[in-house]
């Protein structure tokens, strides 16, 4: 299963606790370990997380420096932990603007654990979606054929399931055409509080989801009377 996580909620996080917002970005780099942890455990085999957007160049300086030394450390910090786990980590967005230690750091995380079988981790840094999908129209433009299936190579996998984390209920310009047929599962939940039993929950919700592509159901839909109409 390809699950991917917009990780959000690490400002408010620290905002209701009096901490400045790079302890936010600290506590979710936490975060991201324990999701990292546990979830092959969880039948996750590829995971995409989004830890910077290219709209994220629009904070203050002092907030994009450190969450790229942050970035840093933790690549720098889990590589082995994830080389013994079979966790094979790959960095998606652009790579042209990072600057200080992160691209080295990058570079390391990746040729290193390569080899890795149990996890894909795939994690956005600099990424907008949008973007993406004009490289990937480039690159299969160069190549002579745009189609499907060669957007398709280029971008990744399709997503199965979505998680938002910190209440919001959008995109913000992630994976969005490999989200095509996504079931979409928003927390309240912010993101430095997420933990195992968080991803087993949506996991859960995921499989209790009928998916359909566009076809008709095995068994004919049961219409739910008296619910409200709006989703929550
Ligand atoms: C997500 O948390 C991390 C990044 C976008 C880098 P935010 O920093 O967006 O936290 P909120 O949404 O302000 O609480
Ligand atoms: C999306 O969160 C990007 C990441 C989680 C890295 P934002 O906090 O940047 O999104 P908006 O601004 O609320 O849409
Ligand atoms: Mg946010």
């Amino acid at each position: 299963m390809h699950a991917a996580i917009i990780m959000d909620g690490n400002g408010r996080w620290a905002l209701a606790r009096g901490l400045p917002r790079l302890a936010g970005h600290r506590a979710g780099a936490e975060a991201l370990r324990r999701t990292v942890e546990a979830a092959p455990g969880a039948g996750i085999g590829v995971l995409t997380l989004f830890a910077f957007s290219s709209d994220n160049w629009r904070r203050p300086p002092e907030e994009v420096a450190g969450l790229m030394q942050l970035l840093a450390e933790h690549l720098r910090s889990e590589t082995t932990r994830c080389l013994e786990n079979g966790v094979r980590i790959e960095v998606i967005g652009r790579r042209d603007r990072l600057g200080g230690e992160l691209p080295a750091a990058i570079a390391t995380a990746e040729s290193a654990t390569a080899a890795g079988e149990k996890l894909q981790l795939r994690i956005a840094v600099d990424y907008s979606g949008r973007d993406a999908i004009a490289e990937a129209v480039r690159q299969a433009a160069h190549a002579g054929l745009v189609c499907r299936e060669c957007l398709e190579e280029q971008l990744g996998p399709p997503v199965d399931l979505l998680i938002r984390t910190g209440g919001e209920q959008r995109l913000s310009d992630f994976l969005l055409w490999e989200c095509a047929y996504a079931e979409l599962i928003f927390s309240r939940r912010m993101w430095p509080d997420f933990d195992a039993s968080d991803l087993e929950a949506a996991v859960r919700q995921f499989h209790a989801r009928q998916r359909r592509f566009g076809a008709l159901p095995p068994l004919p839909a049961v219409v739910p009377t008296g619910a409200q109409a709006w989703l929550d």
